[in-house]
């Protein structure tokens, strides 16, 4: 039975039968009708689900492409940016602005902690050379959900540097409103919460980063607005597109579109409380603080003298796949995915399992007791 398999990481994840049948579609010309009627209105759901009164441009790349071409389209070389880092990919962000030579600063954040909106206005107003604010909103690394509205809020009262979101494990599981949260621009990605496979990088963006890249120089021909903007209005990608993926994505983002945006991000708030809850009862200790828990992925440090990575391990015996601990928390932590097409089925055979593998460890509970308070908190959640 190797194919029946939980696949509970954050990302990619599982996709609903619907979209794998649409990725077998023959392949189509990528600037042929077809595939424009498409793109077309992936684009339109896209701009409806972020609220963009802006333009939001596909390229085929992975979630960190989609934060490169923001970097170097939206900032100039040498110029001062912020950026608020609350994990691993907070440093990614980092690292990306120092690779193409912008005069980047950190503003570090303890792991499992959010970012808070004093914190990120005292840093951009001490420095009123930033002009750029690059934030996380979801760190799938330290499983925090950072509080963008108010953050975003905060600094448009003393700023107007752009406000530059990743929003790779965030998009389609928690609410972003670009124009009435002040964002500029976004990077997102289709692996995640959109129920797609993995391949095509999103960026948004509203008129005003939209014209600064087209009045400026960057480095790159690839990931270059001009040419992805000039090609965007005629209705088609740039350069030649994963067609097949594409399908899938099409199809991922109806399903989206079915179930209503509000009602999707509230089952992902159950999926957290229901994660959360069932844990509780072993006396495990959750990497983020409960106040800025993710409802996209839940981080767990190991019990006292266990290997995280032993128990993420011991967990493929039950044919349940769950992620390792990111950069610091290698070892220490493990993490449960529960975005994608799982529903709480998942969640349930993947709290049972770990009670298993817990046992196995010799790790003193009542075990049942976590599975049984899942069962409860789902019923009285109807979810
Ligand atoms: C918050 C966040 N940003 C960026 C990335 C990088 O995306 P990718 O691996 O698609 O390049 C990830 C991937 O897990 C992520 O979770």
């Amino acid at each position: 039975m190797v194919d029946k398999e939980f696949l509970m990481i954050p990302g990619p994840t599982p996709l609903p039968p619907r979209v794998m049948a649409a990725m077998t579609h023959p392949m189509v010309n990528h600037r042929g009708i077809l595939f424009k009627k498409l793109f077309g209105e992936s684009r339109d759901i896209l701009k409806k689900m972020l609220n963009i009164s802006g333009d939001v441009f596909l390229i085929p790349s992975s979630g960190t492409g989609a934060m490169e071409l923001a970097v170097q389209n939206f900032t100039h070389r040498g110029e001062r940016v912020l950026v608020v880092d609350t994990g691993f990919f907070g440093e990614r962000f980092y690292k990306i602005n120092v690779a193409f030579g912008r005069n980047a600063i950190h503003l570090e954040i303890p792991w499992g902690k959010g970012a808070t909106p004093e914190a990120v206005k005292e840093a951009v107003r001490n420095d009123p050379t930033i002009k750029a604010v690059f934030l996380t909103q979801n760190e799938t690394s330290s499983t925090v959900l950072n509080n963008i509205r108010e953050i975003s809020s905060a600094i448009r009262e003393i700023s107007d540097a752009f406000i530059i979101v990743d929003a790779v494990s965030s998009i389609g599981i928690a609410e972003i409103d670009m124009d009435n949260w002040g964002i500029d621009v976004v990077a997102a990605a289709s692996q995640k919460g959109l129920m797609s496979p993995p391949g095509i990088g999103i960026v948004a963006a509203n008129k005003r980063a939209v014209d600064f890249a087209l009045s400026s120089d960057n480095d790159s021909y690839y990931f270059n607005l001009k040419d992805l903007k000039k090609n965007a209005d005629l209705g088609q990608p740039f350069t030649t597109f994963p067609v097949a993926d594409f399908f899938g994505f099409r199809e991922g983002l109806n399903i989206l579109l079915e179930e209503g945006f509000e009602n999707t991000y509230k089952r992902h708030e159950a999926y957290r409380t229901l994660v959360r809850d069932a844990l509780k009862e072993l006396n495990l200790k959750f990497v983020a603080d409960d106040a800025v828990a993710s409802p996209a992925v839940t981080g767990i440090y190991a019990p006292e003298g266990v290997n995280a990575d032993e128990i993420v391990s011991m967990m493929r015996k039950y044919s349940v796949e769950i992620a390792s601990g990111q950069g610091i928390l290698k070892g220490k932590a493990f993490r449960i995915g529960h975005m994608g097409f799982i529903n709480s089925n998942d969640l349930l055979v993947t709290v049972g399992a770990l009670e298993c593998v817990l046992k196995d460890l010799k790790y003193e509970f009542e075990f049942g007791s976590a599975v049984k308070k899942l069962l409860s908190v789902r019923r009285s959640l109807n979810v």
